[in-house]
């Protein structure tokens, strides 16, 4: 059990620590850095990863001993995904947009959130270049900079803007279905976008500025913070089969209300149904 001024000071420490953190990232974001990969040549990683996850846990562990971490860089370090419990747990990702930064493409940040009793209590995205502070607690709304934020009101996809990871399509296992579910996306929007920073895109799904996003290939450091921020900002968050959505399985589809959502899991089925198709059609003609 925490309580509600336990909460209150978990929120209070945190978002000092990842503001006094986030100059880490702002102090090398043009400079160099020692870059190295993981699963492949697409996965980088950088000193300040590290760095950056290292002052997080550390501070935090030592304020919150009995507190659970689920940090992108431990977890990567033992290649063993920790099971979420009912203990209060901090999920980290230390550079969310690891490939911007690498760029010095400026959409990059820090993701935190805190869950306890598997729900999540606390959200903060913060992206130190833009100066951006996205933040949530459970029941209190969300917020940009101090402001309040609403997800968009959008009346169908034909009048939306939408998100989704293109890269991915450079994986021979799920090119041809991610392919699919692009020119499905491209077909229907008013546009689409590719930001490389899945907590910055909910964070604008969050604030309005795009409609919808999914990606199937998440880990959930990557969008604890951010669910928690749309879900507070009145958006929806559900899996990719319109089923509930599980912080610690990798398919989202997040939206800024539920009309957006039925259309979107209504095409994503769609588009897929039609790479099978084409995929067996293929298969018939070798
Ligand atoms: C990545 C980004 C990217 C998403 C990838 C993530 P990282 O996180 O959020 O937008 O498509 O799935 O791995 O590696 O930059 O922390
Ligand atoms: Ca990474
Ligand atoms: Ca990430
Ligand atoms: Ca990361």
């Amino acid at each position: 059990m925490t309580t509600r001024e336990e909460l209150d000071y978990c929120y209070d420490f945190v978002l000092d620590l990842t503001i006094e953190s986030g100059k880490v990232i702002r102090d090398a974001f043009q400079g160099s850095k020692k870059i190295e990969t993981k699963a492949g040549d697409w996965d980088l990683v950088t000193q300040y990863d590290r760095k950056v996850e290292a002052i997080l846990i550390n501070n935090l562990a030592k304020r919150f001993p009995t507190h659970q971490f689920i940090g992108e860089e431990t977890v990567s370090h033992s290649n063993f995904l920790p099971e979420l419990t009912n203990a209060p747990t901090w999920i980290i990702d230390p550079i969310d947009g690891t490939t911007n930064f690498v760029h010095s493409f400026p959409h990059t940040c820090i993701s935190i959130a805190l869950a306890v009793d598997k729900e999540l209590e606390i959200g903060i995205v913060y992206n130190p270049v833009l100066e951006q502070l996205f933040t949530a607690r459970r029941g209190y709304g969300a917020f940009l900079n101090a402001k309040p934020i609403k997800s968009s009101n959008v009346e169908g996809l034909e009048h939306s803007l939408l998100c989704l990871e293109a890269s991915y399509a450079t994986i021979e296992d799920i090119r041809d279905i991610i392919l699919g579910r692009l020119e499905a996306f491209v077909s229907i929007a008013h546009g689409i976008r590719t930001m490389g920073s899945a907590a910055l895109t909910l964070c604008h799904v969050a604030m309005g500025a795009v409609d919808g996003y999914h990606s199937d290939n998440l880990m959930p450091w990557d969008v604890a913070a951010g669910v928690l921020i749309i879900r507070e900002a009145g958006g929806v968050v559900i899996d990719t089969n319109g089923g509930e959505f599980n912080v610690m399985s990798p398919k989202l589809l997040a939206v800024g209300n539920c009309r957006l959502a039925r259309e979107l899991v209504k095409l994503i089925k769609h588009a897929d149904l039609k790479t099978h198709q084409r995929s067996l059609l293929l298969q018939a003609t070798k």
